[in-house]
């Protein structure tokens, strides 16, 4: 059985789609990818899958048990964390209060401690800034924080909105290296969400792709990464060869994904 279970998702703004039937497996233990186009429906998704928004229609199961239309902070204690994009740390408090806040639904205080420790650990750069307001991070120590913070709360399962949004590439790495150990050695179950689709591919078990609402593709990272549209649009690799006359291949193809 599948950790994550997301069954035909609608998800709506008003009486705009932005999910129309997604579907989503997500195994225990595993890394895996969205990918797609700004405004593709990848946000959209996390924050369906997190309890930000409620679904018109479909499901979400979370080991098991039926989460769909929870509120943000039953799914939350149910395991299932969010680190939104564009990280949204509290900007006047200071990384310390940031963490705790991570740990805010916890009450044993000794586990608290030590997962603060490995926090630490995680991100040196985060416990030399400590005291520091986290309004005055750098975005790639914030991006830090952020994901400190949900580690804070013990997740079964992170969402994790582009991490590396906005990065210097050396930083990106850094991330894109937490992200691996994470899962390597604490065996932590992640849906990531990416336009870096590359440096996401080279690390997931699977990927999905998502294209105005809807999956035109998923499976494995290495399918993927061989797949000659994904190597076109998402990882800009023969673009060249695969330019046919009137655009008609690309229809073509994309057309089969459905
Ligand atoms: N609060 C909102 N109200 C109305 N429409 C929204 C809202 N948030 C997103 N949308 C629309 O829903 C669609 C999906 O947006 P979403 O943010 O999920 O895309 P995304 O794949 O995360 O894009 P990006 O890569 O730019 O972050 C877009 O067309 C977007 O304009
Ligand atoms: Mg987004």
């Amino acid at each position: 059985m599948p950790l994550l279970e997301a069954a035909n998702l609608e998800t709506w703004y008003g009486p705009v789609p932005a999910l129309r039937g997604v579907s989503l497996n997500v195994e225990q233990g595993a890394i895996v990818a969205v990918l797609g186009a700004n405004g593709a429906g990848k946000t959209t998704l996390l924050k369906t899958l997190g309890g930000a928004l409620e679904p018109k229609a479909g499901s979400v199961r979370f080991d098991g048990h039926d989460i769909t239309g929870r509120h943000s902070w039953e799914v939350a204690r149910s395991g299932v964390i969010h680190v939104p994009e564009g990280r949204e740390v509290f900007r006047h408090l200071s990384v310390r209060d940031n963490l705790a806040m991570g740990a805010y639904l916890r009450r044993d205080r000794d586990a608290i401690a030590a997962d603060l420790a490995f926090v630490y650990q995680t991100f040196p750069r985060l416990a030399e800034r400590a005291a520091q307001h986290a309004g005055n991070l750098s975005g790639g120590e914030q991006q830090m924080l952020a994901i400190g913070r949900a580690l804070m709360a013990r997740p079964r399962l992170l969402l994790l909105d582009e991490p590396s949004l906005g990065l210097a590439p050396l930083l990106v790495s850094e991330i894109f290296d937490v992200i691996r150990r994470l899962n390597l050695e604490r065996g932590l179950t992640i849906l990531l969400v990416e336009q870096n689709a590359r440096q996401a591919l080279a690390l997931a078990t699977s990927a999905t792709v998502l294209e105005l609402g809807r999956v035109v593709l998923s499976g494995s990272a290495r399918e993927l990464a061989e797949n000659r549209d994904v190597r076109e649009f998402y990882l800009g690799q023969g673009a060249q060869e695969a330019a046919g006359p009137r655009g008609e291949r690309r229809w073509k193809r994309r057309k089969q994904w459905r």
